[in-house]
């Protein structure tokens, strides 16, 4: 999830209103990997970390969960600036931190420090559909936030490459940015405005402002702000994905964030269910 906030902060957005859909590029994912490396500097300015305080997230109990860790491989893949790694490295037998901006990795590296060398960590810098060197490698896969290319080919050939890499029986953990949490945003934005007296037009205006939707793409679930373009998921799509690309036992679960300032208008609706990503488990069924 983005910081919902930080868009409207920024100098040189556009302040409300859908852009032409020509200003939309077509969904590439060229130069993907330097807007994000560009991205790491302000990384935590830029998006909600899902293992603050008060976020209630599954994916770190899944982890836990795993049966022996320490004769397993992990692979984080996306891994950013790495706030999962320290969880896998007091963990697991073997981690592989991975992501195509080579930014991210430099921080990776920096956060874990002394306990990222030795040879248990191995770092590195490619795009996560190239896995045919790691074929039925991993016995875990996570990919925290970062299943989120714009393009959707891409997509079901990163997640084919994910199934190949993990062995039989290998789990696949991770969260997806939520569209039909931005859809839910929207609906408690424009019923709080009407309840204010605004008329229905102007409530939805409002709501549309200050869900910022003129970043958003809602038929195809994408997200676009300064050259990042991210994939947003229904949790129906994520089910159909994984399964299409070979999953088995398909899980979804929501990560809840708190009603806090990070979200526009966050705390006025304290008294509602909190807002959500989607956190979901896999398997690769055993040989
Ligand atoms: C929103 S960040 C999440 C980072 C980290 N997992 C976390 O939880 O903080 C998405 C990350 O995925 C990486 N990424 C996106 N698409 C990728 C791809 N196709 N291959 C490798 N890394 C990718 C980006 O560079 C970025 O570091």
């Amino acid at each position: 999830m983005h910081r919902r906030d930080e868009p409207a902060r920024t100098p040189g957005n556009p302040p409300g209103g859908m852009p032409a859909m020509d200003d939309w590029q077509l969904p590439d994912t060229d130069r993907q990997d330097r807007h994000w490396s560009r991205a790491a500097a302000r990384y935590d300015d830029l998006f909600l970390d899902p293992f603050r305080p008060g976020v209630e997230n599954p994916l770190l109990a899944a982890i836990a969960a795993v049966p022996d860790p320490g004769s397993k491989v992990v692979a984080d893949l996306g891994c950013g600036t790495g706030p999962l790694l320290p969880h896998l490295v007091d963990r697991f037998g073997r981690v592989v931190a991975l992501d195509f901006a080579a930014g991210m990795v430099d921080r990776a590296r920096k956060r874990l420090g002394p306990a990222g060398e030795g040879g248990r960590v191995t770092f590195l810098v490619r795009p996560m559909h190239d896995l045919d060197d790691h074929a039925g490698a991993f016995d875990v896969a996570v990919a925290v936030n970062s299943i989120v290319m714009p393009d959707v080919r891409l997509v079901d050939r990163t997640l084919a490459a994910i199934r190949a890499s993990l062995r039989p029986g290998g789990v696949f953990l991770g969260i997806l940015p939520a569209m039909d949490a931005i859809h839910y945003h929207t609906m408690l934005l424009n019923d709080e405005a009407l309840d204010r007296g605004l008329d229905p037009e102007e409530a939805e205006r409002h709501a549309a402002f200050q869900g910022e939707h003129h970043f958003y793409e809602f038929a195809f679930g994408r997200f676009q702000f300064q050259g990042l373009r991210q994939k947003f998921w229904q949790p129906f799509e994520a089910h159909h994905r994984l399964v299409k690309a070979g999953f088995a036992d398909v899980e979804l679960t929501k990560v809840l964030y708190p009603w806090d300032d990070t979200i526009t208008g966050g705390p006025a609706f304290a008294a509602y269910p909190r807002s959500w990503d989607w956190s979901f488990r896999a398997t690769v069924a055993d040989a």
